[in-house]
């Protein structure tokens, strides 16, 4: 749950305003964001990342993926924090560019980036555009050049590595070769070769390698064995090149709870861990730790969110158990959270607008769309007096929600609404029929 919100007499608030009061005004389906909590969660990363590594000698900048959610206001937000933002599509870059980050603080990635937003990013002079293949770093070199840079004016390039750790959830699995789409493989050579054929441009300049190792990760020996990989790496082109990268990126991926089982990453223990695992691995390499870099996006923007809906159709259904079961029918659902869906992902979730019944039921939150895996929550225990009009509020859904909605059944996408002390502004606005009208030609 955001920090801001409170419960009194069964009624919960976010940032100081009732939800009553948020419904009367937005109405629902709404992702309710607590401003405060974004920025502290922001926050958090930079001061926890900087303290850890500048003990051993090391810089860090924070870029906030801006996949888990972005829009104008939360880019700013992050920008005032002092984050940077990772983007990875034009379309990210725009939402950026209209927040005005410079584009020295904006990173560019994706494994398929079109030639459109290659130049986009040269133009804009970003930070980092990070390379996903051999082809592409030709394809860099040969833009950058046609946009008249230089070994005077050099275009920063990151290489993607596919470490052979990839991890999400508790499991994580150490590869020889990975069989995905994204980076240069470390175990199989190209990593070193991409990284060697960025040296031999001058229009560019090599300024580290990078790998991301998955998602909603909650151990945090992974990231510390991805690190050591890392390590390893920028010294083996150090022997072969003499040339010693600046920087490396770790990646985002920190996990956070969605139900109190999850074991979220503390993030200032995974900075202090990270820091001084670098640090003995450096010196066991004869080398120092560089400047890092990670990108974190779930873990700010999720638990800052709540979506609320409003309870329509209740029916109980008895299971071929002889259970019964309550399906509670929400005003939203796949469209505005497709991760239970896609991923079988879980949520808690409660009724928000008063107390309820202490008597519970076994309840299904369900959507409105037309199909049967539209389910947000599977079991909730629920107040047994649960009925139409009722606001539900579903937690941590700050990120890869309204990111990932979509319009299906012409579902309009529901509007962002940021509360902070006591008022609310609505920073991404719902959608329209004419909106949705508006695309369609006849
Ligand atoms: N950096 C790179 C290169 C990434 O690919 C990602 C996420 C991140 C950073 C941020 O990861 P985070 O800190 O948010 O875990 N739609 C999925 C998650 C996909 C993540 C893709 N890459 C979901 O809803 O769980």
């Amino acid at each position: 749950w955001p920090q801001s919100a409170r419960l009194a007499g069964g009624s919960l608030s976010v940032g100081g305003i009732d939800v009553a009061d948020l419904v009367a005004e937005h109405g629902t389906p709404s992702f309710i964001v607590d401003e405060s909590h974004f920025r502290a969660r922001a926050r958090l990363f930079v001061e926890s990342f900087r303290s850890a590594f500048s003990a051993v000698g090391a810089d860090v900048d924070v870029y906030y993926a801006g996949k888990s959610f972005l829009s104008v206001a939360v880019a700013k937000w992050a920008d005032e924090e002092g984050l940077r933002i990772d983007t990875c599509t034009a379309g990210e870059m725009a939402v950026a560019e209209r927040a005005g980050i410079a584009g020295e603080n904006m990173g560019l990635h994706g494994n398929n980036k079109s030639e459109a937003e290659i130049v986009r990013a040269i133009r804009g002079s970003v930070g980092r555009i990070v390379a996903d293949s051999l082809v592409e770093i030709e394809q860099i070199a040969q833009l950058a050049e046609a946009e008249g840079r230089t070994a005077a004016s050099p275009v920063p390039v990151m290489v993607r590595v596919t470490t052979g750790i990839h991890a999400g959830g508790h499991e994580f699995i150490s590869t020889a070769r990975e069989d995905q789409k994204f980076g240069l493989s470390l175990a199989g050579g190209q990593a070193l070769e991409g990284m060697e054929l960025v040296l031999k441009f001058p229009q560019l300049r090599l300024l580290g390698a990078h790998a991301h190792i998955g998602s909603q990760i909650q151990d945090s020996t992974a990231f510390e064995l991805n690190a050591r990989k890392m390590l390893e790496l920028r010294k083996s082109l150090e022997e072969k090149t003499g040339y010693v990268m600046p920087e490396l990126d770790l990646g985002g991926g920190y996990g956070i709870a969605y139900v109190p089982e999850d074991q979220p990453i503390d993030v200032p223990s995974l900075a202090q861990s990270l820091a001084q695992t670098m640090a003995a691995v450096a010196t066991e390499l004869n080398t120092s730790v560089p400047r890092i870099s990670i990108e974190p996006g779930r873990s700010i923007a999720g638990p800052t969110t709540v979506t609320l809906y409003t309870v329509g159709t209740i029916k109980n259904v008895t299971t071929d158990e002889g259970i019964v079961r309550t399906y509670v029918s929400v005003d939203g659902g796949m469209s505005d959270n497709i991760r239970p869906a896609l991923y079988g992902a879980v949520y808690t979730a409660r009724l928000a607008n008063r107390e309820g019944s202490e008597e519970a039921v076994l309840a299904r939150i369900v959507g409105k769309h037309c199909e049967s895996g539209d389910i947000v929550i599977n079991d909730l225990a629920l107040p047994a007096d649960v009925q139409r009009g009722d606001i539900i509020a579903v937690a941590a859904t700050g990120a890869y929600g309204r990111s990932m909605a979509s319009n299906y059944n012409n579902l309009l996408k529901p509007p962002v609404i940021a509360v902070k002390d006591g008022a609310s502004r609505v920073i991404v606005r719902r959608e329209t029929e004419d909106d949705l009208l508006a695309l369609d030609l006849g």
